[in-house]
């Protein structure tokens, strides 16, 4: 990485940008130079945070999606390319998680998590592969897996959420294998502990966080500053030889 902004003159995607870890990487991605264009369903949080990012500097778009939808992948990278003219990244960041015992897990819930946290992934990475293809001039996609991509859980049944994750760690492999002749490199990142939405109402019990913070061998949980700088290493040229590679971003958790 060379400069403030080594991503200058560059577009991406960011999916889940509404909140949590989606609204740091696209404001970390703005931050270096980087054009945005965000999605998420909750239109009133994807503009405020597009907000935040044009009052920061940072050139956005927000664009409101559901993953859920067939068409959403075209959608936004058609979008991307006629705002920005050009694709050069996407964060394939937006999931979601269902908590039960495995035994009593819907079946209809369980592939609603795959279909959001895997399927609808598979779908971007292939629209914005086309388009980078064509222009011919290579790109970078980041996807999300998690320290559960890696551990069984602690805490309460989340046997889907886990599912998705490890998926996620093998299509990143299998989309790098497939595109780097292309010059698209694939890497995902696997957060251990960061609080936001999603694992607040895990977390809402002291007792439970305390138990996160004690499997984290750096004893705290993430930060904003934590995750950029990871995600700017794979969105640059700073990680031109590294493919198909899922980097712990997790104080230490995965040590263990
Ligand atoms: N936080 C952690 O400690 C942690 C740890 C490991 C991995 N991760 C991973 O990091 C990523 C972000 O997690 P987070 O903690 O930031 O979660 P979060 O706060 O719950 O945010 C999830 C984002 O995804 C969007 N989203 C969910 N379902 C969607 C759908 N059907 N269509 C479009 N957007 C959808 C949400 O926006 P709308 O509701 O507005 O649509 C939101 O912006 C996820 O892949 C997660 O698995 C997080």
């Amino acid at each position: 990485m060379t400069g403030p902004t080594p991503l200058a003159g560059t577009a991406a995607i960011v999916t889940g940008a509404s909140a949590g870890l989606g609204e740091i990487m696209a404001r970390g991605l703005a931050g270096a130079g980087c054009a945005v264009l965000i999605a998420a369903r909750r239109v009133d949080r994807l503009r405020a945070v597009a907000d935040a990012i044009t009052e920061e500097g940072g050139r956005v778009v927000a664009h409101p999606a559901d993953l859920r939808d067939p068409g959403h992948a075209r959608d936004l990278v058609d979008a991307a390319v006629a705002e920005f003219g050009r694709l050069d990244g996407v964060v394939l960041n937006a999931a979601t998680a269902t908590v039960a015992p495995a035994e009593a897990e819907d079946p209809a819930a369980f592939a609603d998590v795959m279909a959001v946290n895997v399927s609808a992934q598979a779908a971007l990475a292939g629209a914005a592969a086309r388009v980078m293809i064509d222009a011919g001039r290579g790109g970078w996609m980041v996807l999300m897996s998690s320290i559960l991509g890696r551990k069984a859980a602690t805490g309460p049944g989340v046997a889907a959420y886990v599912a998705s994750k490890i998926a996620v760690e093998g299509l990143t492999r299998e989309l790098a294998r497939q595109w780097a002749p292309h010059g698209i490199r694939v890497n995902a990142l696997a957060p251990g502990y960061f609080p936001t939405e999603m694992n607040a109402p895990m977390t809402a019990d002291p007792g439970r966080r305390e138990a996160l913070l004690a499997r984290t061998p750096m004893g705290r949980s993430g930060e904003p500053a934590d995750l950029t700088g990871p995600l700017l290493f794979l969105a640059s040229d700073a990680s031109r030889f590294v493919t198909g590679h899922t980097l712990p971003v997790d104080g230490g958790m995965s040590c263990w």
